[in-house]
């Protein structure tokens, strides 16, 4: 058994030390918010904070959050009250969606530690997270709605 929190919530799972927090995340505990895209950290649909930091769940180890604080998209606020989440509705960011819960993840982790990024900050710290529908424009009008109103 491996003990952390997730969302506020503690939770002891049993599975292999090694297998990936994405599939504890999804499988294990059924939050089905976090999207698995590549598998190899390169696409950043599996976006989930571990400690405050932003990581790709597809290449973190169950055993790597043994006693850590585990946040997804649906910790990241009770209500969609989140600034990110209210500017992504009023800059109607999202295409299919698939890759949005990790684009919203990538982008608190920097409004967190940045509450005013300039754009060259915010496209630096988004570049990892791929969106196959292009909706890069939005999603960095976006982080800017929300670091206004926040
Ligand atoms: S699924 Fe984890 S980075 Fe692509
Ligand atoms: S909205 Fe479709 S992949 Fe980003």
């Amino acid at each position: 058994m491996t003990a952390f929190t997730i969302n506020g919530r503690k939770v002891d799972v049993a599975a292999e030390p090694d297998t990936p927090l994405l599939w504890v995340i999804r499988e294990h505990l059924k939050l089905t918010g976090t999207k698995f895209g590549c598998g190899i950290a390169l696409c950043g649909a599996c976006t989930v904070h571990v400690d405050g930091a932003p990581v790709r769940s597809c290449q973190t180890l169950l055993q790597d959050v043994a006693g850590s604080q585990v946040t997804t998209i649906e910790g990241l606020s009770a209500d969609a009250s989140h600034p990110l989440q209210q500017a992504w509705i009023a800059e109607q960011v999202p295409q299919c969606g698939y890759c949005q819960s990790g684009q919203i993840m990538q982008a608190a982790a920097l409004l967190a530690s940045n509450p005013q990024p300039t754009r060259e900050e915010i496209v630096e710290h988004m570049d990892g997270n791929i969106c196959r529908c292009g909706t890069y424009g939005r999603i960095i009008s976006a982080i800017e709605r929300a670091a206004q109103e926040a």
